[in-house]
């Protein structure tokens, strides 16, 4: 039927004929909120994250607190390694009383109902700020790699951890991460496989919050990410690591590649996240601080954009924020 029977702002005419044929919509269930943990007492800002801090222990306790309040389902958590503790094979990764680990313990130990997801990646702990470990003409080992993570996540998920989640791409490393797990008799931990890691320039202020940008230099991380330039290849990344056992994957970053989370959600049915990288909560929050851009109505609507193109739920770093709003509403 063509107009005048067909008159589609009909139906946009008033509020409640607009929510009730809403087709999708964003809830506190579908938030994951990263956070950065440090050695010093206190917290620190992170001048290209306006609002995100690095927090000590004390100090994340007290924002796993407001997590839970707000009802977020789970942190997502990122140490931050002092350079002493970096090395080129980066033991630090799996110490038992690493930061990571500790961290993981205490707030299982406060929050047990609060989901905690951990980074499974060397970059924070290389004194060179790659992923891997590398040969001796700089290039990032895969296999060698793959060993140190497995121990990493393996430290992670003895010190509770719900959900590890490797952000390394390197292949096979999730068949034999959860190998291990299986045959440690972690059978509960959960896998986010970051399946479709781009190598992105949207990653710049988060490797300043955890102290990566400056042991990493002018070096890229293209020999393991992904190029920006492919779609067909990011759906062979998910389906091998669902089929090495991932529970959960994820495309990343968010905004410019939703065109990879509809294909990917399409192709599998899987629990899909995407994630809102450092860059794109940094372009944010400088358009919004400089009066150009409505910080909450964009925030809101990249979030909902993201559920739209097929996402299951987001790791953001408005989480708590858009629990708010979201309760405002
Ligand atoms: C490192 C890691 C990165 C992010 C999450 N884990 C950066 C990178 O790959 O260099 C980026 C997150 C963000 O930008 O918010 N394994």
């Amino acid at each position: 039927m063509a107009y005048p029977d067909t008159r589609m702002r009909r139906m946009r005419r008033d509020d409640f004929s607009r929510r009730l044929m809403r087709e999708h919509t964003l809830t506190v269930d579908d938030l994951v909120y990263p956070v950065f943990v440090h050695e010093p007492a206190g917290r620190a800002e992170v001048p290209s994250m306006p609002g995100i801090e690095r927090l000590s222990i004390d100090a994340l306790l007290r924002v796993a607190e407001q997590a839970s309040e707000l009802r977020v389902p789970a942190l997502a958590l990122f140490p931050v390694t002092a350079p002493e503790a970096k090395s080129l094979t980066a033991e630090a990764a799996w110490a038992d009383d690493g930061l990571a680990q500790r961290a993981i313990r205490a707030l299982k130990q406060r929050f047990p109902q609060l989901g905690v997801i951990t980074d499974v990646a060397l970059d924070p702990y290389t004194s060179h700020g790659q992923d891997g470990l590398l040969d001796d003409g700089g290039y990032v080992l895969n296999d060698a790699t793959v060993e140190a993570l497995v121990k990493q996540a393996l430290s992670h998920a003895e010190a509770g951890a719900d959900v590890v989640a490797p952000s390394d791409m390197m292949d096979g490393r999730i068949g034999a991460i959860r190998a291990a797990l299986e045959d440690a008799g972690q059978l509960h931990t959960r896998i986010m496989a970051y399946s479709a890691k781009y190598a992105s320039a949207y990653y710049g202020p988060f490797r300043d919050a955890v102290g990566s940008a400056g042991a990493l230099g002018k070096a890229d991380k293209k020999t393991y990410q992904m190029d920006p330039g492919n779609s067909d290849e990011a759906l062979r990344e998910v389906g091998l690591d669902l089929d090495e056992g991932a529970d959960m994957v994820m495309v990343k970053p968010g905004l410019p590649y939703l065109d990879i989370v509809r294909r990917v959600k399409d192709a599998f049915g899987a629990p899909t996240f995407v994630y809102q990288v450092s860059g794109e909560y940094a372009m944010l929050k400088a358009a919004a601080a400089n009066g150009w851009l409505d910080e909450r109505a964009c925030a809101m609507e990249a979030l909902l954009s993201m559920k739209r193109a097929g996402a299951d739920g987001v790791l953001t770093y408005f989480a708590l924020d858009a629990a708010r709003w979201l309760r405002e509403a």
